[in-house]
């Protein structure tokens, strides 16, 4: 898709029609809280390995959860965006969306993308009350994520293969107020698992 993404409004006509079971009742039948645990960082920050612990970490107690990845996700529903601004924008708003649905269904959803624009995660915050949205920064600096480079992206941005890399030539936006940072280089990954799944999980 090109870069001068422009959103049509929904067409006049259409409604929501208001649906007759609750997210109330789904949650109460799966005996969990859903929420959106949303990490945000740059590319080889650790946001996928740690959202995979979480989830097999939450699994193991019985909870039900969806993990929406962002290369995942880029290879279905979002598979016609590219890495420019506008892109990103619409990438994030798509995840942010798909991840309301599954916790009006009654999942407890973990997003993980870079997610470099703060107007769009404070959107995609909005989508949630209050207490179930929880932006967590995979704060991993830049060099680290470089030196790590698991994908062989950075090398390849050095090489001129690849631009609008974030961090490199297109931004990241560090959240101001997130509810928690994560460096996964100062913090073992089951730690992280357990201060994550005790933000999931508070009342
Ligand atoms: S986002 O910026 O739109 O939130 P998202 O997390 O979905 O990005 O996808 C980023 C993934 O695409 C990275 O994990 C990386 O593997 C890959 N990628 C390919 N090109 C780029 C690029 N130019 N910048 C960042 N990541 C890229």
């Amino acid at each position: 898709m090109n870069e001068s993404l422009s959103l049509p409004s929904p067409a006049p006509a259409i409604r929501p029609y208001g649906l007759a079971l609750s997210h109330q009742a789904r949650a109460m039948i799966k005996g969990q809280r859903p929420r959106c645990l949303w990490l945000t960082g740059f590319s080889g920050a650790g946001k996928s390995t740690l959202a995979n612990a979480l989830e097999l970490y939450l699994h193991q107690y019985g909870l039900h959860t969806f993990l929406l990845d962002g290369d995942n996700v880029r290879s279905g529903l979002c598979r016609d965006l590219g890495m420019g601004d506008s892109c990103r924008r619409e990438n994030i708003r798509r995840m942010a969306e798909v991840a309301r649905l599954m916790v009006d269904a009654g999942l407890i959803v973990i997003v993980a993308a870079i997610s470099p624009f703060r107007a769009e995660r404070d959107a995609a915050r909005r989508l949630f009350a209050p207490e179930d949205f929880i932006e967590v920064h995979v704060s991993t600096s830049l060099q680290v994520c470089a030196r790590r480079d698991p994908k062989g992206l950075y090398q390849a941005v050095r090489e001129g293969r690849i631009n609008n890399f974030t961090g490199v030539d297109s931004p990241y936006e560090a959240p101001l107020s997130a509810e928690c940072r994560i460096d996964t280089e100062a913090l073992e990954l089951p730690e992280a698992c357990q201060q994550l799944a005790a933000l999931l999980l508070k009342k």
